[in-house]
């Protein structure tokens, strides 16, 4: 099996994070795999926000905890988060998410950092207390944040990956 192959099937989805923050020469690597994902008729209309830093990182977790009223809310808390946002009117907003967020986790798997797609902040950007703090990160009023990517260090060895059975059928 060859390099490529084998990122893909030992990608995994983590949920705890060491502390400990992305290397800059890698996170650049990560957004160039997101940036060169394929986007519908090649709009490219999306914005890559990176959110680090405690203050920043418990702004926007306050201000989900209060649009979930959920006190434990955290987004897993992991050093980094990337915002994929793209203009609400465009119907393959989430199709161009869904490539760029695959590209990024394969890019991160592949320096040895792991991720998980974060899925709240599509139903909770328009709500004033969590776009207050869109706004402070330059995330454009025209846009939805269609997917976040927490991004960091694994606190444990990432477990393999169960195997698929079933939902391939060959028509031949
Ligand atoms: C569209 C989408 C939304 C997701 N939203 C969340 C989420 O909000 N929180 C979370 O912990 N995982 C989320 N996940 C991760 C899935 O739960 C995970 O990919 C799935 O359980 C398979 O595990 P694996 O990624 O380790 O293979 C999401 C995945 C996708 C594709």
């Amino acid at each position: 099996m060859n390099e490529i192959m084998q990122n893909i099937l030992t990608r995994r989805s983590v949920r705890a994070f060491r502390p400990d923050q992305v290397k800059d020469e890698d996170l650049e690597q990560i957004l160039q795999a997101g940036l060169y994902a394929p986007s519908a008729m090649n709009r490219q209309t999306w914005q890559f926000t990176v959110v680090q830093g405690e203050d920043h990182l418990q702004t926007l977790t306050k201000a989900m905890q209060k649009a979930l009223n959920n006190p434990n809310y955290n987004f897993y808390q992991p050093p980094t988060l990337i915002l994929v946002s793209n203009v609400r009117e465009n119907g393959n907003a989430f199709a161009d998410t869904g490539c760029a967020m695959e590209n990024m986790f394969l890019a991160a798997h592949s320096l040895g950092l792991a991720t998980v797609w974060i899925n709240q902040l599509k139903d909770t950007c328009d709500l004033p207390e969590v776009r207050r703090v869109l706004d402070g990160f330059g995330v454009p009023a025209s846009h939805i944040v269609c997917a976040t990517v927490a991004l960091g260090y694994a606190k444990e060895p990432l477990p393999a990956a169960r195997e698929r059975v079933g939902v391939v059928k060959y028509v031949r």
